[in-house]
């Protein structure tokens, strides 16, 4: 999770989060180029003397300055579209997770598991533990197995919301009357947290989403107590 003065992207959970922040740093690369290129353009303009009296075009220059911008932004755009697609592949998911947006918290579905169903509110702040993350933990965390393939359904019950987790590169709007679809494999245990990021009333900043990520068979033994339970 993001903690004090991090002012970068999360460390990635996930091989598609990896591949935005790769995407991220060489989109910054070439943003800085062009800005230190400009801006050293822009300051010798100060110290120019205008000394040549018969310069009133220039061809070269022009086309250059034309045709360099469109090969730079290529650079941009083909990564860009790569990730696009890598992104919305499905690669066969093990499991499959509902979320479903509320005012003002998410509830769950573990469809493949029995309709393993319950509901995830914020904890809040008087009631939370010494350990806790103010405005961040919640009563029921999402319990998912690492390694595996996660296809994640989103939608919403009465507005608009949206189910965001950056360590993971999830980011997939929740809209009443549709089923959005998603995908991820999370390569490392741990607690991972979201937060709704679609303004969706007085308390959207109070429904927060936490994974818990555990090696497969422990997300056996949770799965076969909540069916028996
Ligand atoms: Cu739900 Cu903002």
């Amino acid at each position: 999770m993001s903690t004090w003065a991090n002012l970068g992207l999360q460390d990635s959970a996930s091989p598609l989060m990896e591949q935005l922040i790769f995407f991220h740093d060489h989109a910054l690369l070439i943003l800085v180029m062009i800005t230190v290129l400009v801006g050293y353009l822009m300051i010798m303009l100060f110290f120019n003397s205008y000394i040549n009296r018969f310069l009133l075009h220039g061809q070269l220059i022009e086309m250059i300055w034309t045709i360099l911008p469109a090969i730079i932004l290529l650079f941009i755009a083909m990564p860009s579209l790569r990730l696009l697609y890598l992104l919305d592949e499905i690669n066969e998911p093990s499991i499959t997770l509902k979320s479903i947006g509320h005012q003002w918290y998410w509830s769950y579905e573990y469809s493949d598991f029995n309709n393993i169903e319950f509901d995830s509110y914020m904890i809040p702040t008087n009631e939370l533990a010494n350990d806790g993350f103010r405005l961040l933990d919640v009563d029921n965390r999402i319990i998912l197995p690492m390694n595996s393939q996660i296809r994640i359904l989103v939608t919403a019950a009465d507005v608009i919301h949206s189910w965001t987790i950056p360590a993971l590169g999830v980011k997939v709007d929740g809209t009443p009357g549709r089923l959005n679809q998603t995908n991820f494999f999370i390569n490392r245990p741990g607690l991972f947290y979201g937060q709704c990021s679609e303004i969706c009333g007085a308390n959207h900043s109070f429904m927060p989403i936490v994974i818990e990520s555990v090696p497969v068979n422990y997300f056996i033994k949770w799965i076969s107590n909540s069916v028996n339970s």
